[in-house]
């Protein structure tokens, strides 16, 4: 793996991005970076109180900023928020110095993971496998659009997903 090179996991909320990251950064000994917590602590509150107070499209311009930033760093595995692809400029700076790795998981796989979670404001009051759907068929263009890889993750446990990653970054 080059080194310089960032590595970006994106996908839909829930498919495991922060879990799968942290475990191959911990692998590869590479900087890690959760990009919603990052925001938050820059901004020195949550996703969700960003969202409430100055809206979505600031919290997209802080994305934004970040990926930015990212790129011009390197080195790092990224979890970024499901949403970080929306822009096609964030895809073009994360193409710019990174390999883009996508967890793609059905609408079903995700509703388990996240029917619990209260801190991702787009599915608060939507929480049901219709509304994921809805929304997972909006973005499933760009998801595709913007993987360099591609990883199924349903049905399948941590380390499994971890040695697919692996295998696929050593090719
Ligand atoms: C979002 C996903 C969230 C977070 C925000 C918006 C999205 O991140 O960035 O709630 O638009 O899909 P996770 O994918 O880490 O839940």
């Amino acid at each position: 793996m080059e080194t310089n090179k960032n590595i970006f996991l994106i996908g839909f909320m829930g498919c495991g991005k922060s879990t799968m990251a942290r475990l191959f950064a911990e692998k590869t000994g590479a900087e890690l970076m959760e990009m919603d917590e990052t925001i938050e602590a820059e901004a020195g509150i949550s996703i969700n109180e960003i969202f409430e107070k100055y809206g979505e499209t600031h919290f997209r311009d802080l994305e934004s900023q970040l990926i930015s930033r990212i790129t011009k760093k390197g080195g790092m595995v990224v979890s970024c928020g499901g949403g970080a692809i929306l822009r096609p400029e964030n895809v073009a700076c994360m193409r710019e110095n990174g390999i883009i790795i996508y967890l793609s998981a059905t609408p079903e796989t995700i509703y388990e993971r996240v029917r619990y979670s209260t801190n991702r404001p787009l599915l608060n009051g939507n929480m049901n496998v219709e509304y994921i759907a809805s929304l997972m068929e909006k973005r499933l263009p760009r998801y595709k659009e913007a993987a360099d890889i591609t990883i199924s993750v349903d049905g399948k446990e941590k380390q499994e997903i971890l040695k697919d990653l692996t295998q696929l970054m050593d090719k």
